[in-house]
């Protein structure tokens, strides 16, 4: 037995298996949680189409209406606790509702499913979150230039298959990842736009014999156009969802290749970079210790996205409409975003706590990584680059890898890392 409200339950239904109950609500109740303003903000929309097709009063509509606001503020505050009395967020509202307002409340569901509502609400979480995310980004891929331009005099060498290879420098080094996140952001833009379009108003998967103003509502909650066919919208559940998630997966592989390097470049054997005491943890037995844990969880956050993405696509083998199945891509979905939020926006102060032992990454360039340099010096005066090649092969270079990195003029090159190209491309995506 229980005591939770079921909107679809009978008053005298006694039957309800409580453990059955808690099955199918899964972790909803905690869920919702993150979707519930979104929720009560999508209310207030449909409301407001309710009221230009005459379902509802204009008074009726400004009741209800100055009820979800309050409903908004109080849930904000703590006043109002999303728990598991309800079955999910979607029908607490409506309780809410008829408990303030009485036979009114009930009026707000009309034209409606849940189906449409959990649609709606996680899309505007997602396109919110999304904007932060390209704010996120945007701030640190900031950040790593103007280090990248710091440091564009700072010699390290460069590895190919973890081996010695050319003479290169932290800016370039620094200048690829915020490169990188600019590239991300060009993906987040489309992503945006790829789920910028309101499922409110296709209900259960079906439409209504209602004439539901679907463009006006779509407007208000500020979606650029509406998904037109009610069956598409219900598919697009867990779709949208997982595109989400690739996005999220390519910025966090750019934060994953830089952990990695940071983490190698921490150890004593290169010893190229340090971080400042505020962002090391110590062992609890290791008295010597001073370790990078952050940088090694920023590194396995990456992981969380990809089981995110295979859970949503293992849901995913379904037919078409709503089918309870969908309720599952709710938990991956929200769990990526918000790691990846918290990710991006703990980066900036990592960044500043890195020191950088020039004197070491310096020392460890070899003579031999300027070979390269060599044979072009050979081609410059006429030899082919085969024969130059050979040359340089086994005759010492006399190229100093400060000469090397003056002379890498190709762009992007050490010499000419094409900050301000960079720059332009990271003002671009800024919002007006
Ligand atoms: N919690 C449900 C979900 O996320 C809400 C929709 C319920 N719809 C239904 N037809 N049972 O999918």
């Amino acid at each position: 037995m229980t005591n939770k409200n079921y909107l679809w339950s009978d008053a005298q239904d006694k039957s309800i298996d409580e453990e059955l109950m808690d099955f199918l609500a899964g972790a909803d109740i905690k869920l919702d949680k993150h979707l519930f303003v979104y929720d009560v903000i999508a209310t207030q929309a449909h409301i407001g189409g309710l009221k230009t097709i005459g379902i509802l009063t204009q008074i009726e509509y400004q009741n209800l209406h100055n009820c979800l606001s309050e409903l908004k503020i109080k849930y904000e505050q703590g006043q109002f606790i999303l728990d598991n009395s309800y079955e999910d967020g979607h029908s607490a509202i409506e309780f809410y509702l008829t408990q303030q307002l009485g036979e009114l409340g009930k009026k707000s569901h009309t034209g409606r499913s849940r189906n449409d509502q959990v649609l709606t609400c996680s899309r505007l979480f997602m396109k919110h979150n999304l904007l932060v995310i390209k704010d996120l980004s945007l701030t640190l891929a900031q950040h790593v230039l103007k280090m990248a331009d710091e440091q564009k005099d700072t010699a390290m060498p460069g590895y190919t298959h973890l081996q010695h290879a050319m003479p290169n420098s932290a800016g370039m080094w620094l200048a690829g990842f915020a490169e990188g996140l600019i590239d991300d952001c060009f993906l987040l833009d489309s992503t945006l736009n790829y789920i910028d379009s309101s499922p409110l108003g296709t209900a259960a998967g079906f439409g209504v014999p209602l004439d539901l103003p679907r463009n006006q509502v779509a407007k208000e909650l500020g979606f650029d156009r509406v998904q037109i066919n009610p069956m598409y919208a219900q598919n697009s559940r867990g779709k949208f969802d997982l595109v989400v998630l690739q996005n999220l997966y390519q910025v966090m592989l750019t934060v994953r290749r830089f952990s990695w390097d940071l983490s190698l470049f921490m150890t004593q054997e290169f010893n190229f970079v340090s971080l400042k005491k505020s962002h090391t943890t110590g062992s609890s037995i290791m008295p010597n210790k001073s370790n990078p844990d952050v940088v090694e969880l920023m590194r396995a956050a990456l992981s969380l996205i990809e089981g995110a993405m295979a859970q949503i696509q293992a849901l995913m083998s379904l037919p078409s409409g709503y089918q309870r199945d969908l309720q599952m891509s709710k938990e991956p979905m929200i769990k990526g975003v918000l790691i990846t939020k918290q990710v991006l926006g703990l980066l900036p102060g990592l960044m500043q706590a890195l020191v950088f032992n020039k004197e070491k990454m310096a020392a460890s360039i070899s003579k031999e990584m300027m070979a390269t340099d060599q044979a072009l010096k050979q081609v410059k005066s006429g030899m082919s680059f085969r024969e130059a090649y050979g040359e340089a092969k086994i005759s010492k270079s006399e190229i100093t890898y400060q000469q090397s990195l003056k002379d890498r003029v190709s762009l992007g090159g050490a010499a000419n890392l094409g900050l301000n190209i960079i720059q332009s491309r990271l003002d671009m995506l800024k919002p007006l």
